[in-house]
């Protein structure tokens, strides 16, 4: 239904400056402007790129993955860790070459990174090759910042946040043809004392469902196998708004549509999983058995101080439902080490409950200040070098429960999504619906579909046969 459609103006005034950016730009660098997208950091800002690419297609550009023919460089950045920033500033570092050599090119630099006003600043003043800076909620006028770049305006930083704009209607250029992103939502409310997500991304925005069907729809028409619905926190979707869809509801609508796909979701916040959505998941055939939730610390002193809102023992009663209700469930998880304060002690609570919980992989992080975060002004004596420590023995006691349990499969058999195929070696790869990975024998036509696979042995990877 149009009038509930969003933003419908937007788009239109947005192709007019493509169509328009698309004649300067083949004026400019002739018959064949290329653009380069480097993208960094969690699949929402894959998703986000790959939103923009549709945009620099429309804006008369051809995309390439050789930075050093593009006409157009856009960095997509992350600012979850100070590591990612770092190698931002690195390969913004490397364009300044190629504009020396053809001052006609322009550099771009946007996502959550180039959100925080202290790097924009410090891009303005060091960086005078980079022609523009923009937020996480202006993607969708990338083709009026090219334009204007394009029509001799000057530099561009626009960086405004939480005009709660959620860009609609924006062509996509996928990157894959069979497995895909689709976002639900943007933003973060919860505010974890570590986290500058909230800060970079503004607040939570649920897409209208009509929106996410119609996409996932159209995803499915074209040949999609493997959906992942994205979210900083999927299971607050629909909060406060007067659809009265939540996220279990939104997976058995996109479930109930037509077609042999599956879905998958990330990231889901323990204290907003609720067992209704376990259920959901139970009851959806075409909803996969993995659930990401990251519990960041087993201590519940450190919880409190991440702001997490919940403790050990709700986050295990949650796992225990989980697993009593999900068949074959992959449980993965992101974990914090070294967070400001945290002891020996502290940590070995998260070691308990990772050897407790035993899950399929996990994603960990060592603890690093973000600038304005609520954790970055609290004491932190615990040396980078004890933290490294602690690190490495989380990894072996994971790597144990890994080893474990992979054997654990020889023997059953699997429906698999045949993705990625190794023409040398005559090796298909392929995921369950979990997230445990198989490889067999296989040509590259099988690509994209679904086969049945037994699991015969393990030898560093799960080796299978295809059975009918
Ligand atoms: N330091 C280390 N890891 C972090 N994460 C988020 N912020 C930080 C930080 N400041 C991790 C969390 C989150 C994942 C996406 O990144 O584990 O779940
Ligand atoms: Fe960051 Fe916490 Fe929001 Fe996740 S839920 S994006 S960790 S603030």
């Amino acid at each position: 239904m149009p009038q509930m459609i969003k933003n419908d103006k937007l788009p239109a005034e947005q192709s007019i400056y493509a169509a328009r950016a698309a004649a300067l730009a083949a004026r400019k660098y002739g018959e064949n402007p290329k653009a380069c997208v480097v993208t960094f950091g969690c699949q929402q800002n894959v998703s986000d790129s790959e939103r923009m690419k549709g945009m620099l297609v429309r804006s008369g550009y051809t995309l390439t993955e050789n930075m050093s023919e593009a006409h157009f460089i856009l960095f997509n950045t992350c600012a979850v860790r100070e590591h990612a920033e770092d190698r931002v500033y690195g390969n913004i570092g490397t364009t300044k070459a190629l504009k020396n050599a053809n001052p006609e090119i322009i550099v771009a630099v946007c996502g959550c990174m180039a959100q925080r006003q202290s790097v924009a600043d410090k891009i303005k003043r060091s960086y005078p090759y980079v022609d523009m800076v923009f937020g996480t909620q202006v993607q969708h006028r990338l083709p009026e910042f090219i334009y204007r770049r394009l029509s001799g305006g000057g530099r561009i930083f626009e960086l405004s946040l939480d005009n709660g704009e959620i860009p609609e209607d924006v062509p996509i250029k996928r990157d894959g043809t069979f497995k895909g992103w689709l976002p639900v939502m943007y933003g973060c409310d919860n505010f974890c004392t570590y986290c500058i997500v909230p800060y970079v991304r503004g607040r939570e925005r649920s897409r209208e469902p009509e929106r996410i069907i119609a996409e996932a729809s159209d995803m499915i028409a074209s040949g999609f196998k493997d959906i992942t619905l994205l979210g900083q926190n999927v299971n607050s979707y629909g909060k406060g708004e007067p659809h009265g869809v939540d996220f279990a509801e939104l997976l058995k609508r996109i479930n109930a549509l037509d077609g042999d796909f599956r879905i998958r979701f990330m990231t889901s916040h323990p204290k907003d999983c609720t067992k209704r959505l376990i259920d959901t998941i139970r009851d959806c055939e075409k909803v996969s058995s993995h659930l990401h939730l990251p519990f960041q610390s087993g201590s519940d002193r450190i919880l409190k101080r991440m702001n997490r809102r919940y403790t050990r023992e709700s986050y295990l009663e949650l796992i225990s439902y989980a697993k009593e209700n999900i068949p074959d469930l992959s449980l993965t998880s992101d974990i914090i080490v070294g967070f400001p304060g945290e002891t020996y002690e502290d940590f070995c609570e998260t070691l308990s409950l990772v050897k407790e919980v035993e899950f399929s992989s996990l994603f960990t992080f060592i603890y690093s200040p973000r600038e304005g975060t609520p954790a970055a002004a609290m004491e932190d004596p615990v040396s980078r070098e004890e933290k490294g420590r602690w690190f490495s023995e989380l990894l072996r006691v994971q790597e144990d429960i890994a080893k474990r349990n992979i054997v654990k499969h020889i023997g059953k058999t699997y429906r698999v999504l045949c993705d990625g195929f190794s023409q040398s070696e005559g090796f298909m790869t392929g995921h369950n619906s979990g997230t445990t990975e198989i490889e067999f024998e296989g040509s590259a036509e099988m690509l994209g579909k679904f086969v049945n696979v037994t699991v015969k042995k393990y030898d560093g990877a799960l080796y299978g046969t295809v059975t009918e």
